[in-house]
């Protein structure tokens, strides 16, 4: 028997809410998709009039954006009606890592997850599909139905996983044609039933045999695991980097040794200066705190390495720019290309680029950034958020500039943090005429033409060479 969806409520109109039903709403025009979230001023600037100022960039978004919004997508901040009018209810709201209490540090924060289960329960008149698509420890559903399920108002719930893939930088072409799609539910027929509805709304534009449907737990589960898997590839390479340095093998040179093998694969083998993003540390924590909290404490430490050795890789990138500067940065100045944690995103969320300033601050170097998507406002937040100076300490030490050429005119070196492409298509001589000499680059992300540089003056090193 079939249950067909017309509308879609979505909780938290962040990075995953808003795009993902962006394109739900584009390939279902027969299905109201709406995005509610407390945020007034994010919602107000998903419904601005210039499609150019929706709050998250993403390659193609703003015109997903532009096709269906006002025909059947909406931003709103009324929950409570959103709420009551869909049949299926997507809860997308953040999971940051607790910063108190038990588990402070690794355990997920749920207290957003409880409050929107809440919410439904309090408000709900007729049956819903309520759907995690936030990142959630495994059987946290258990906590939802266990909330819904006892509100004596007879109103009935279905409990799905359906956690999402997509990366922030191609999050559309993601949505469009994902790997898979990953959907967990009860084996119940009322289980089963609420899975299909959500099959077929995948289904519109995503091939069968790409949507996997498991029970809740392996789903929960498996987006956790995915997460560590990626990182883990990631802090592997750059362990390697590092002995790459000491030897004269070249990391670049052995990723693709190493990837051509068809069981290990080319893909997420770039060593950097570390990862960085909203998602990876927090997951792999989190996952590290519920094997901990099982007594797992091999599991526990072997996923807990991932993050010291990114940790690791930041805090040395760091470290060789204050050495090759003969020890000293004090008050040097220090150009920054890039702030995003990866390039064609304006989120800088755990990017590398703020510890490594980081630790700049601390040896007293004067700190100019350029990023093209990234505002002076967003990097002070995110270095005033450590809390390892005072807000106008910062404010002295760390400037944005608008334009690459000025950020490194007088600098002693340039560090390159994300590895977006107009970096290297600048005109790298007039960067190196107005630069303090020796003119150093310390490329984080292997973005640049070593040879090029070293031909045109510049002290260049790299990340694993
Ligand atoms: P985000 O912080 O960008 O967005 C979350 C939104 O939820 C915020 O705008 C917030 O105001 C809103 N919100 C919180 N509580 C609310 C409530 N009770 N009612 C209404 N709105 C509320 O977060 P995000 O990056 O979109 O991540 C959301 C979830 O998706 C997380 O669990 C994350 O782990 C997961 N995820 C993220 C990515 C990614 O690339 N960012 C990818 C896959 C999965
Ligand atoms: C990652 C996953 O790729 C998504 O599948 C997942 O949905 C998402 O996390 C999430 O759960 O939030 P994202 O963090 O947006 O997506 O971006 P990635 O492309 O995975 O990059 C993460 C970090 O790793 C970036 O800082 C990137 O520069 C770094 N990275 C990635 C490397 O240093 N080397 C690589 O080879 C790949």
């Amino acid at each position: 028997i079939g249950m067909k969806i017309t509308k879609i409520c979505c909780i938290g109109a962040g990075y995953v809410g808003g795009p993902t039903m962006a394109v739900i709403a584009q390939k279902c025009p027969d299905i109201q998709v709406t995005v509610v979230d407390l945020n007034v001023d994010r919602i107000a600037k998903w419904n601005d009039p210039n499609v150019e100022n929706i709050p998250i960039y993403e390659p193609g978004l703003s015109a997903v954006v532009a096709e269906a919004r006002g025909r059947n997508l909406f931003f709103s901040t009324e929950v409570d009606q959103a709420i009551e009018e869909a049949e299926m209810i997507f809860i997308s709201v953040n999971t940051p890592t607790k910063t108190y209490g038990t588990g402070k540090g690794l355990a997920a924060d749920l207290k957003y997850i409880e409050l929107c289960a809440r919410q439904i329960a309090r408000v709900a008149k007729t049956d819903k599909i309520v759907v995690e698509k936030s990142t959630l420890p495994v059987r946290t559903a258990e906590a939802i139905k266990s909330i819904l399920h006892n509100t004596g108002n007879g109103v009935k719930y279905q409990i799905l996983s359906n956690p999402e893939f997509l990366a922030e930088g191609t999050a559309v072409e993601d949505l469009f044609a994902p790997d898979r799609v990953l959907i967990g539910g009860d084996a119940t027929p009322e289980g089963q039933q609420a899975i299909q509805a959500l099959v077929d709304v995948y289904a519109r534009w995503v091939p069968n045999e790409r949507i996997l449907t498991t029970n809740l737990w392996s789903s929960e589960l498996s987006k956790l695991v995915a997460n560590a898997f990626l990182a883990q590839r990631v802090s592997s390479i750059n362990s390697i980097s590092e002995l790459c340095e000491k030897t004269g093998a070249n990391v670049a040179e052995v990723a693709k040794a190493i990837g051509m093998d068809s069981r290990i694969g080319p893909k997420f083998l770039k060593s950097s200066v570390g990862f960085g993003g909203s998602c990876f540390q927090k997951d792999i924590l989190n996952l590290v705190y519920i094997a901990k909290s099982y007594g797992l404490h091999e599991v526990a430490d072997y996923w807990e390495q991932v993050i010291l050795m990114n940790d690791h890789q930041k805090r040395r990138f760091a470290k060789n720019i204050v050495t090759t500067l003969y020890n000293t940065v004090a008050d040097k100045k220090i150009a920054f290309l890039g702030w995003a944690f990866k390039k064609d995103t304006n989120d800088t969320r755990e990017s590398a680029a703020i510890y490594v300033a980081d630790d700049l601050l601390n040896e007293h170097a004067n700190v100019v950034v350029y990023d093209p998507k990234v505002s002076e406002k967003q990097m002070l937040n995110d270095l005033d958020y450590l809390a390892t100076r005072s807000v106008s300490e910062n404010h002295r030490l760390l400037q944005a500039a608008s334009d690459p050429y000025a950020a490194c005119e007088g600098a002693h070196a340039i560090a390159v943090l994300t590895e977006w492409d107009e970096f290297k298509t600048y005109d790298w001589q007039r960067i190196y005429e107005k630069m303090n000499k020796p003119a150093f680059v310390f490329d984080g992300r292997n973005l640049l033409d070593g040879e090029q540089l070293t031909a045109l003056g510049f002290m260049y090193q790299t990340i694993g060479a």
